[in-house]
């Protein structure tokens, strides 16, 4: 195996990639940051900071998404551990985190603690988000593979969490009635027909995170038909759903007693986010 310069190693890749896919395999293969990149291009990788490159770089020619890579993905205020087994957390899923934080703000005028339940939280990135965020208060990230599980826990051990709990269960079916100030969820909302997918997210992450039966809708229908009872009195739910699905959501809040509804949008102006309250009684 040849040892090559930072210089070379950024000048030698030999296939079309993103110069800025190969610096941070770069940075992470050293464990420096960028300035170091660009101030020491004469460096010379040691032979196992020039495996690990080669290994990172035969990844990339296959396309396998940077998060995957490296093995971690930034969102919110954190680095967040990925395996191909969660979704890479996206940075319009912080909308959602700022939201369910403002939301528990306000609860907390009135009480003391927020009890939230993070539903489908894939690497942990909402619920750890908040947890890390609001130390008082309690998270509850549930989702329904074990090994999601052992990501998320991976996950609140870097971030030294303490104020959470990991939960398996399909959606709903672990939880105590009224046990939750806060409901959100960024569950599978794509339809399988869709067209719009890029290929290596269809190609490389998880399908139970992307798809839904019923033109996507089918796990945000079935969250909401069974989430009111685990909600406390006037309690919030917070979804994250497709592009186009925002009037169909709406109607389907109203239809099962909630309140308050409200639609946020994502950085482009797209409908992306519904906000609603648990109906009195
Ligand atoms: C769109 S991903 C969201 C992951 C993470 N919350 C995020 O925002 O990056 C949807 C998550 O729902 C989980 N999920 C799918 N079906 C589920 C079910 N029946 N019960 C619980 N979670 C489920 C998936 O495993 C996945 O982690």
């Amino acid at each position: 195996m040849q040892r090559l310069t930072i210089q070379q190693n950024l000048d030698n890749c030999d296939f079309i990639v993103k110069k800025n896919d190969l610096e941070y395999c770069l940075m992470d293969c050293l464990g420096k940051d960028r300035v170091f990149l660009h101030t020491q291009r004469k460096y010379l990788l040691t032979v196992e900071e020039q495996f690990k490159f080669n290994q990172y770089t035969d990844k990339l020619k296959k396309s396998i998404p940077l998060a995957y890579v490296i093995g971690s993905q930034p969102f919110y205020n954190h680095e967040f551990i990925v395996s191909p087994q969660v979704l890479i957390p996206r940075p319009e899923t912080e909308i959602l985190v700022k939201e369910v934080i403002k939301t528990g703000e306000e609860i907390c005028k009135e009480k003391q603690s927020v009890n939230i339940l993070d539903l489908g939280a894939g690497s942990g990135c909402i619920g750890l988000s908040i947890a890390a965020e609001k130390p008082e208060w309690l998270i509850c990230l549930s989702d329904f593979k074990k090994e999601i599980a052992k990501i998320i826990y991976k996950n609140k051990i870097k971030l030294g969490i303490k104020n959470c709990v990991i939960t398996v269960a399909d959606w709903l079916t672990a939880f105590s009635q009224n046990s939750f100030d806060i409901i959100v969820t960024n569950p599978p909302y794509i339809d399988i027909s869709s067209n719009m997918i890029e290929d290596n997210v269809k190609k490389f992450e998880p399908h139970d995170a992307l798809y839904a039966d019923e033109r996507g809708l089918a796990d945000i229908k079935r969250i909401i038909i069974s989430c009111s009872k685990f909600i406390k009195n006037n309690g919030y739910l917070l979804i994250e759903n497709g592009y186009d699905q925002s009037s169909e959501i709406k109607k389907f809040l109203a239809q099962h007693d909630f309140k308050d509804i409200e639609v946020l949008l994502d950085y482009n102006n797209i409908r992306r986010f519904t906000k609603c309250r648990q109906k009195d009684g």
